[in-house]
């Protein structure tokens, strides 16, 4: 291999590293699998998020060992009561996201916003609608509902994958 060809090939890797975009975060809606959140934060530290909140009252947050990156080390980590105190705190340049069965975006015709917080619902439940519309939630087309910690990383590739596009 010639090295204009390995440099050119060195400029590809460090020009895709630097489009890892910090703007985005992920936010748990009421987790209950602490093994769940552990990959979440692995998903979101892997995928270059800058921040992952968890939205549940009285939340202890226990390292798995799932998260092998030790995460809440890299990115911010903060625990909200609820919804509501959420929202408030999310700046005004990010859009929030849901992501749940009941969105109207279909995930492959999604253009992610360049600021933008994914908000993901429980294990045992879902987004409540009334604060997560239904055309601000993005669903990706499965049989059945996807395990929390997977459908994270689906959403971190999606967005990581089109940040070409922009
Ligand atoms: C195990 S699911 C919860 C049950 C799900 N709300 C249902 O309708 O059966 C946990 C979370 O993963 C996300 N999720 C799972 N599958 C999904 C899908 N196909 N589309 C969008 N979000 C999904 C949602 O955020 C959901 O609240």
């Amino acid at each position: 291999m010639s090295l204009t060809l390995v440099y050119i090939l060195c400029c590809i890797v460090v020009d895709r590293n630097s489009m890892l975009t910090k703007d985005f975060g992920i936010a748990l809606y009421n987790p209950i699998n602490l093994f769940n959140v552990g990959g979440v934060l692995r998903n979101a530290h892997v995928f270059g998020a800058s921040f992952v909140s968890i939205i549940k009252k009285d939340f202890v947050y226990k390292r798995m060992k799932i998260d092998t990156t030790n995460a809440t080390k890299h990115l911010s980590f903060k625990v909200y009561d609820c919804m509501q105190e959420f929202l408030e705190d999310v700046p005004n340049s990010y859009k929030v996201l849901g992501v749940e069965t009941y969105g109207e975006i279909d995930l492959p015709n999604l253009i992610h916003p360049k600021k933008c917080v994914y908000v993901f619902g429980p294990e045992n439940g879902s987004l409540p609608a009334s604060y997560i519309s239904p055309q601000n939630a993005v669903k990706i087309d499965t049989k059945y509902c996807l395990n929390l910690s997977t459908t994270t990383g689906i959403v971190c590739y999606d967005r990581t994958s089109k940040e070409l596009l922009w």
